[in-house]
């Protein structure tokens, strides 16, 4: 299985129109419509609870829809299931690794699976242990692996077959910022090399990094869409933050940087709490000019970062409310109820 074999229509990849299921009273998906484009990457964002995974389980064939229709490379997931599941990779939000098997083990058999030959099955697994910095873990029984390699694991079994659509739900949910960096560089990879991606995430600067446009789902149904760009222009900018190396500066320094009249800038405050001043900014020359004032102004600095809006500031700036929280954890490594907001982007000072 090559992604040449799979019929090459132009267009969309994945078309999901008005697709609908209910769990009980619970409308998971309420009339979802998304296409993701051959060769790009949409970002799913949502909150806890918004039907990202139900969506991914729909289109993957796990999950029979209650109404509503989507294609999948072409194929109908209702009337094609078979078909549809030669040509697309899933990672799980809950990684599915066999635990008595070995990393290698695990990878060979999917190949298998995947009707590759004996060669071909050993051959990718080992190229995708490589990728995935697994190779000396290989022969490990993946019981033994801790949370962020199983994820990683997960994931060179998602690629094994190279699929022409992939699906990623929560990818690097609990990993540390080396391996979600890792994982970025792979995903980035295989778009390169002509896969499809739909991504679920709750990190707006995974969606940055990865999508080239982002639909936002809450409660069932996409609330909004479009490119990062045009989301984020939205949401307007990002946030400045500045750290004093003498504390009792905090009043002074935001005081300095509101009185100043630098263009564009305005409501600086002092949070006393993180011992930080924060600055609106929507670019980097405003960056420049805030921080080339308070050097100007004799004020020491021991920090700079930025951050970008939240997932909850995207959902303000988008509906005008505050978005739904479910009330189940986000994933078996990291339990956590909440939005995350984006970590932080050290910037050189
Ligand atoms: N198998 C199921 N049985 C009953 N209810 C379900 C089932 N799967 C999902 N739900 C419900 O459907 C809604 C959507 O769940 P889903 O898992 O798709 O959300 P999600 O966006 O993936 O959330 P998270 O960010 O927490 O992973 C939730 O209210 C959830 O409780
Ligand atoms: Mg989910």
């Amino acid at each position: 299985m090559t992604r040449n074999d799979i019929p090459r229509r132009g267009g969309n990849a994945v078309e999901v129109r008005g697709l609908v299921k209910h769990f009980g009273a619970t409308k998971a998906l309420d009339g979802v419509d998304l296409d993701v484009r051959e060769g790009t990457v949409l970002g799913v964002l949502g909150p806890n609870g918004a039907g990202k995974t139900t969506l991914v389980r729909c289109l993957s064939t796990l999950l029979r829809p209650d109404a509503g229709s989507a294609r999948v490379a072409g194929y109908d997931v209702l009337t094609q299931p078979r078909q549809l599941r030669r040509v697309i990779g899933l990672t799980g939000q809950y990684a599915s690794v066999d635990e008595k098997l070995s990393g290698v083990e695990n990878l060979y058999m999917i190949g298998r699976l995947l009707d590759l030959s004996r060669k071909d099955a050993r051959r990718r697994a080992g190229e995708m242990l490589e990728r995935f910095s697994l190779t000396e873990a290989a022969k490990r029984p993946a019981m033994q692996y801790s949370g962020g390699m199983r994820r990683r694991l997960d994931l060179a079994a998602s690629m094994i077959g190279q699929p022409s659509v992939l699906y990623l739900d929560e990818p690097t949910t609990g990993l540390d910022p080396r391996t979600r960096n890792e994982v970025w560089t792979e995903v980035q990879r295989m778009v390169a090399e002509g896969a499809t991606v739909l991504l679920t995430t709750q990190y707006m600067e995974e969606a940055e990094q990865l999508a080239d446009e982002l639909t936002v789902v809450d409660r069932g149904r996409v609330i909004a869409g479009g490119r990062v760009d045009e989301l984020k222009a939205k949401v307007g900018g990002r946030t400045l933050q500045i750290r004093p190396a003498d504390r009792a500066e905090l009043a002074r320094m935001a005081e300095a940087v509101e009185l100043a009249g630098l263009a564009g800038i305005a409501g600086a405050t002092a949070d006393e709490a993180e011992g930080v001043v924060n600055v609106p900014i929507v670019s980097d020359e405003q960056l420049t000019a805030v921080v080339g004032l308070l050097g100007e102004r004799g004020f020491a600095i021991s920090g700079i970062s930025t951050h970008l809006p939240s997932l909850d500031e995207v959902f303000l700036a988008v509906t005008g409310k505050k978005a739904s929280t479910g009330a189940e954890p986000t994933d078996a490594t990291g339990g956590d109820d909440t939005i995350r907001t984006d970590a932080p982007q050290e910037v050189a000072a």
